[in-house]
């Protein structure tokens, strides 16, 4: 028989702090951290962004300092946007194959000044487009998907020469992994990781990130024929089990918190690396949080950001890594 009241009491382990710590079932390391970061051209530049409070958008050199706060940090790896020059965007976004466009310059940099931190780049056109899609917009109005993965192909490729080590493509088109492998081993890259945003929800928190990268005034409608509904868990584990097919190296879980079923099903499912994207309007919230009163930043970020790992995630996404970074180091 198993033992009950008083023999059992839960809250025994739970008495001392260095008792707590020897119970812990999980850990929250700066090496489970992603640091997204927003480029923009100029030098010396630093833009704050009004709805992410706390985040800026840097010159390379800015990013290039951020690089080396991350390696400070035990952080190990960052992901980059750029904020295209409005004058850059195009209907096509042709502006991501340009060998020299802000997000190369800025992996060339980072790769020269701090090669032990891992750069991660986003694969997908609304950073590029007057219209603010991930892709190719037809006359219906409608993203049309193989002529946009074709495009998509050599903006990863474009990337990896530029030193990137994990190509991230958020676009969710259908086969663009497999597209974007191949074309990376026939460039002999055969080490350029794919992380897939494998189930990317179409959602209302990434309104700040849309301002970051200079896109929210210009999306024409939502993103809904290509990112996932949010009532649908199956349709997840189909396309991560796709992406993985294809040759994804790990999968991504976005938006993070409101999602983590997700990630918890399909940790179990398919056994592979599993990351979150705690998105821009989850950080957000915890600042409007902290803004009013309401809660208090160290104990809202921890305590998020150990929810991801509870659930399996391997790494997190986050806008607060430096911060969390430095409450880990104590
Ligand atoms: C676009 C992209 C988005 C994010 C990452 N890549 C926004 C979108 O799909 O509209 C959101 C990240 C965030 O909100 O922090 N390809």
């Amino acid at each position: 028989m198993s033992a009950s009241f008083p023999a059992l009491r839960l809250r025994r382990t739970r008495a001392s702090g260095w008792s707590r710590r020897l119970h812990a079932e999980t850990v929250l390391t700066p090496a489970d951290l992603i640091w997204p970061l927003f480029v923009v051209e100029g030098q010396g530049v630093e833009q704050p962004i009004p709805s992410l409070p706390g985040v800026s958008r840097w010159s390379v050199d800015g990013i290039v300092a951020r690089a080396k706060q991350a390696r400070d940090l035990g952080i190990p790896c960052i992901a980059l946007f750029p904020n295209t020059p409005p004058q850059l965007k195009t209907d096509d976004g042709r502006e991501a194959l340009n060998p020299d466009n802000l997000m190369c310059r800025a992996t060339r940099a980072i790769k020269d000044a701090v090669p032990e931190v891992g750069v991660l780049t986003d694969v997908a056109l609304d950073p590029y487009t007057t219209h603010g899609h991930d892709g190719l917009v037809d006359a219906a109005g409608y993203v049309v998907n193989d002529t946009t993965a074709d495009l998509l192909i050599h903006q990863a490729v474009n990337q990896a020469r530029a030193g990137a080590d994990i190509i991230a493509p958020s676009d969710m088109m259908d086969g663009r992994i497999g597209l974007i492998r191949a074309a990376l081993e026939g460039e002999g890259a055969h080490n350029v990781q794919i992380m897939s945003y494998a189930a990317k929800y179409a959602s209302g928190f990434y309104g700040p990130f849309r301002d970051a990268v200079g896109s929210r005034g210009l999306l024409k409608g939502d993103k809904k024929t290509y990112q996932m509904d949010s009532a649908n868990a199956e349709e997840a584990l189909r396309e991560v089990a796709l992406d993985l097919a294809e040759g994804a190296d790990s999968v991504m879980v976005k938006p993070g918190l409101p999602y983590l079923d997700i990630v918890v099903r399909v940790k179990q499912r398919f056994e592979v690396p599993v990351f979150a994207y705690q998105v821009s309007g989850e950080y957000a919230m915890i600042e409007a949080s902290v803004a009013a009163g309401a809660g208090e930043r160290d104990a809202l970020v921890l305590e998020t950001l150990m929810a991801f790992k509870r659930a399996g995630c391997a790494g997190v996404l986050t806008y607060h890594a430096a911060h969390a970074a430095r409450l880990l180091h104590g």
